[in-house]
């Protein structure tokens, strides 16, 4: 049995607990000078030094002292568009000249953009740069990241995206979850024809529940892109494949995703900018996430969505970055966590409970991951402070100093 043991933190957060809405994201389980104990990659103890480690014998294992550091559930991105091929800074460029996201995406740029590039990018390929980018958020201290297939739009190129994160799950220490988002653009020859496009991807979708290539399905439900009713078709039939939902929701015009989002049970509705105050409500009343994506309104000049009012309104709230080639191309977990808090005046508290167990419960994982409790994984994060307050405060800068996943320091940035 190999032991583990972090103890002396100046500040052990455990976010404890399931899942959190409304003012209870406040309640972290913040332990002063805290110890924890891993056996065999899974949390075996956890409280404060004195009292746990009277219990253990510390001759045979390895120790690491947290003294001056706060230690916390390492960070959950549960929204990205991982693999793609190409870029398209020209629009960052145009956007900054006044263009809009969806007017470039109208003229057959945008998602259409990336789609050409993807479907002209390997299998080796998708995984040579997946796995520098995972590198990346795992320096963040992200310890588990969601990715979206979507720039594809035909069966090889989907199924290849979805391949090429299976194959990262299996290579890189970062937990990789895949979702099949098959409806997240109408290419041109599919104009007018939008239903035949999603019976389309329905038959890729079986595909890929068939080879246990995805464990969640998503559509992109926006104006001139997929209806609520298209949405709903798409929805009700991966849940009949066995797979969970997710859904891009009221981004850019208020359609109504987020009351969908609550009817069909999905685990996440994200974006919400414009969702509506009844949508919230119903958020609020269900087990549905809302993972708000402030890296993405803060790129493309947006406002923000309204997290302070979802919280006060009972919802539980995740935060991710949405990292893609398009509306958002950054990876950044500093970034995302100073706009909530500046932004979305989100407290720091409120914060990690959106990037921990919040995140997980958006993943169907909060019964493995996500808190440092006894029986889940040990995916634990140490930063170079001693308290979570500096992760906002220390604006933009990354500040985490060690990464330990399954039990073992897979980086450390000292
Ligand atoms: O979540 N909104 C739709 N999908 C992505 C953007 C994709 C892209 O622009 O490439 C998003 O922001
Ligand atoms: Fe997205």
């Amino acid at each position: 049995m190999s032991r583990l043991i972090i103890k002396n933190a100046a500040e052990l957060v455990t976010c404890k607990g399931g899942p959190k809405h409304g003012k209870n994201m406040s309640e972290i389980g913040r332990i002063h000078d805290g110890c924890v104990v891993v056996e065999d990659g899974i949390i075996a103890d956890v409280g404060t030094t004195d009292e746990v480690l009277s219990k253990y014998d510390t001759d045979d294992c390895m120790v690491i002292d947290a003294s001056g550091r706060a230690v916390l559930p390492g960070l959950i991105d549960s929204h990205t568009h991982l693999i793609f091929g190409g870029y398209r800074a020209d629009e960052f460029s145009w956007r900054m000249r006044g263009d809009t996201y969806m007017s470039i995406m109208e003229r057959g740029g945008g998602i259409t953009s990336s789609v050409r590039a993807t479907r002209n990018t390997s299998l080796d390929e998708f995984v040579e740069t997946g796995k520098k980018r995972l590198d990346k958020f795992m320096a963040m201290g992200v310890t588990t990241v969601e990715g979206k297939s979507g720039y594809g739009l035909d069966h090889d190129t989907e199924i290849r995206q979805l391949e090429a994160m299976k194959k990262l799950d299996e290579i890189h220490p970062v937990d990789v979850v895949p979702t099949f988002l098959g409806p997240h653009s109408v290419l041109p020859e599919y104009k007018g024809k939008e239903e035949e496009f999603i019976d389309y991807m329905i038959e890729v979708m079986k595909c890929a529940a068939d080879n246990k290539l995805a464990e969640f399905a998503d559509i992109f439900c926006e104006k001139n892109v997929f209806t609520v009713e298209q949405s709903r078709r798409f929805l009700t039939e991966a849940k009949k494949l066995g797979l969970n939902l997710k859904i891009h929701a009221d981004e850019m015009v208020q359609l109504g995703g987020t009351e969908l989002a609550v009817e069909l049970g999905c685990m996440s509705a994200d974006h919400l900018l414009q969702a509506s105050d009844r949508g919230i409500e119903m958020l609020s009343e269900s087990a549905t996430i809302a993972t708000l994506l402030p890296a993405t309104a803060f790129c493309l000049k947006e406002e923000f969505a309204r997290g302070r009012y979802m919280i006060d309104s009972g919802c539980a709230v995740a935060l991710a970055t949405d990292f893609n080639p398009g509306s958002c191309f950054t990876n950044s977990m500093p970034l995302v966590i100073a706009l909530a808090a500046l932004h979305m005046n989100m407290s720091i508290e409120e914060i990690v409970t959106a990037l921990t167990i919040n995140a997980a419960a958006a993943l169907g994982r909060d019964s493995k991951i996500g808190s440092i409790e006894k029986g889940k994984k040990a995916d634990i994060i140490i930063l170079e402070y001693p308290s979570i307050h500096f992760l906002p405060y220390h604006a933009g800068v990354n500040i985490v100093e060690a990464v330990i996943k399954n039990g073992e320091i897979v980086r450390s940035n000292q």
